[in-house]
């Protein structure tokens, strides 16, 4: 336990924590808590650092912004640091901020505007002589990750605007509609993978996808609110001129912003601003109240974090009181249980809802969450609501403290929980539901991409009993096939064509279809550069596992464990036998070519060659990839627009090719 009248130790234990949240936050899209209880971290951390000055440091996360930046992206120094925003709940905190410009700015009247706070990904246009030449993710404030790719498609992206100034950048925010969100998580649960939590997480994870095509498959929505750097300075006079150049550029824009004089009168914007957020097109989590006028925001100056002259009041997160009338039991792909409250539908934040997640068992033993319990439930962002707690006063009198295992008895879940964790896991391979989860998951596109065998085939699979595991597919006759529901013979044989060519795919597919639990598409492919063959993976220690970049202890384990067992042991003879490919083909790729033996690294934009296609050109001509520029690089292949990455290659001395120069090579 740590002793918490000791501000070291709290000091210390609130930054670690501050800085877990923050990477889970801007780096992996996946935060654990809610705003609200992160801003509360913070204000202690500043509280604490501002009663002990000698503890404070330039390097502590209550002055900086976080950081998004990721592997794989060309990064550009923004010409004006992008920064964050102090936050306040509360009305007196909102005249305390007034109070400050007030004395900031004696005998003179102070104009505002309040604007909608846009609960997006922060982006950074960037136009020179009008044309739009790059955007740039936040960062870590100061330098950002170039996704210019990635937005290209957005339909409302302005690209050239008449008589811009010369060199300005445009910021705003991206969202994505809750319609868009739903389609997507409906796909990839389809596909056996993990759900994005919010709208948020999925936008902030699209812009950092290094494939931009795939990025286009997903519709992303901007919206712009403010400026960055400008040349000419005075080009602007007010935000609010700012916003409304910005609608007559045909830039989409905020729908709503208001102005008056004096902090005093602010407070019923923000009232009327609130009344009206949930009929915006995009998700508005609190009010932004500026200085209008640029000359005086710029006199206000900035912390090193956030600006004097702006500050964000954040809305309460919706909450409603309903009835739990059951917790129900949700089994994912890997086997994991994860209870589910039923609820009493009740209206919450512009939707109906009806389900709400609990977590863990833990986490209802801790709130004492029994079924026939009014419980609050809340809406922050989140798609899934949480439940916060029980209305003891509503309790039936006849009530129990809910019992997990039982429960999963009952329901007929044979499930254990695994020592030191949280999670209850299914054990017996015969439930028919996680049978026909990874049966799906294996037969997904980003795994062993089998067409033609959906969800219904392999529902009626696994109910027939043709294929428990994947290795019965492999196994499958034609008369089989045949008797299944709406399955003609052209159906049939195309499956099985279907399961042949799956044979051949590459190691990490097949090891990513597998299922083990907390091994992903990267890990997967992490593990087939490698240690190149099933065998090795399978043999490997939990040190060789540790020693790959990204394989971290938890997943080391696992990798371990799964291939313990016996009966994956006998799995993976099956698919032996069934002929799948279990060698690294990137490794066993053209043993000659001009490129045999040489890694290319790829950075900006090449005029005529996608990256995919670049690099398949590589590695046919027997030339291996990689993400990042080091000693080991053999060539930079850089394209327009590129950045640290060209300079660490000049730096390193490494050969810098034009696409042309490739050409040639090749
Ligand atoms: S003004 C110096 N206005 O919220 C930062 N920001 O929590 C000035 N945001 O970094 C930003 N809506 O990414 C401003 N109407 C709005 C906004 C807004 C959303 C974001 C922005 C900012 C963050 C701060």
């Amino acid at each position: 336990m740590f002793n918490m009248s000791d501000p070291i130790q709290e000091i210390a234990r609130l930054r670690a924590e501050i800085a877990e949240h923050d990477a889970r936050y801007y780096k992996s899209a996946q935060p654990s808590i809610d705003d609200q209880a992160y801003d509360q971290l913070k204000a202690r951390l500043l509280e604490l650092e501002q009663q002990n000055p000698e503890l404070d440091s330039s390097e502590s996360p209550s002055h900086s912004v976080g950081d998004d930046r990721a592997e794989g992206f060309d990064n550009y120094t923004h010409r004006k640091p992008m920064l964050s925003l102090d936050n306040t709940y509360n009305q007196e905190d909102l005249l305390d901020f007034g109070k400050r410009l007030e004395k900031l700015f004696p005998g003179q009247e102070l104009q505002y505007i309040i604007e909608p706070k846009i609960d997006g990904v922060a982006v950074s246009l960037s136009y020179e002589k009008g044309r739009l030449i790059r955007a740039v993710t936040r960062g870590n404030g100061t330098e950002g990750d170039v996704i210019t790719q990635n937005l290209k498609h957005l339909e409302s992206l302005p690209h050239a605007l008449e008589n811009a100034p010369n060199h300005f950048e445009i910021r705003g925010e991206i969202y994505m509609s809750h319609q868009e969100f739903e389609r997507i998580n409906g796909e990839r649960e389809k596909e056996g993978l993990s759900l994005y939590a919010n709208p948020r997480n999925l936008a902030a994870g699209t812009v950092k996808l290094l494939d931009p095509q795939q990025a286009r498959s997903r519709k992303l929505e901007i919206v712009l609110y403010g400026l960055g750097a400008c040349e000419p300075e005075d080009y602007f006079k007010s935000q609010a001129e700012v916003q409304e150049k910005l609608k007559a550029w045909n830039c989409p824009v905020l729908e709503k912003y208001w102005t008056c004089r004096g902090i005093e009168a602010v407070w019923p914007c923000i009232e009327e601003l609130d009344s009206r957020r949930n009929a915006f097109t995009y998700p508005t989590d609190g009010a932004v109240i500026k200085l209008d006028s640029i000359t005086q925001q710029q006199e206000a100056g900035t912390t090193a974090k956030a600006p004097r002259g702006a500050i964000a009041y954040k809305f309460e997160a919706e909450r409603a009181e309903t009835l739990l009338h059951e917790i129900q039991m949700q089994v994912g792909r890997t086997g994991a249980v994860t209870p589910v409250a039923i609820l009493e539908p009740v209206q919450l934040a512009g939707t109906i809802v009806s389900r709400a997640s609990l977590h863990n068992e833990d986490e209802i033993r801790r709130k004492d969450i029994r079924p026939g319990d009014t419980v609050l439930v809340q809406k922050a962002g989140e798609i899934i609501p949480q439940v916060l707690s029980v209305n003891l006063e509503k309790r039936p009198e006849q009530s129990t403290p809910f019992d997990f295992n039982s429960r999963l008895i009952e329901l007929g879940i044979q499930a254990e929980r695994q020592e030191g964790g949280a999670a209850w896991r299914v054990v017996a391979r015969d439930n028919p539901e996680r049978q026909s989860r990874s049966l799906r998951h294996f037969a997904s596109r980003v795994c062993m991409d089998i067409e033609n065998l959906g969800a219904a085939i392999v529902e009626q699979l696994v109910q027939r009993g043709l294929a428990r595991d994947p290795a019965d597919l492999y196994q499958l006759k034609l008369e089989q096939l045949l008797e299944l529901e709406k399955f003609a013979d052209k159906s049939a044989r195309n499956l099985l064509e279907a399961l042949e060519a799956s044979k051949e795919r590459p190691l990490w597919q097949l090891i990513h279809g597998l299922g083990i639990p907390n091994v992903g598409k990267q890990s997967a492919k992490d593990l087939e550069s490698h240690l190149d063959s099933m065998d090795s993976i399978a043999s490997a220690s939990m040190e060789q596992l540790e020693e790959i970049d990204g394989i971290g202890g938890i997943m080391a384990q696992s990798i371990v464990d799964w291939f313990a067992e016996p009966g994956h042991q006998a799995l993976i003879e099956r698919l032996r036998a069934a002929g799948l490919n279990f060698q690294s083909k990137a490794k066993a790729g053209p043993k000659d070519g001009p490129l045999v033996g040489k890694v290319f690294v790829l950075t900006g934009t090449l005029p005529t060659l996608g990256r995919t296609d670049a690099a398949e050109r590589i590695e046919a001509a027997g030339g291996r990839t990689s993400s990042s520029v080091s000693a080991k690089t053999d060539y930079l292949l850089a394209g327009e627009a590129a950045g640290s990455k060209l300079a660490k290659a000049e730096k390193l001395g490494v050969t810098v090719l034009s696409e042309a120069e490739f050409l040639e090579m090749l």
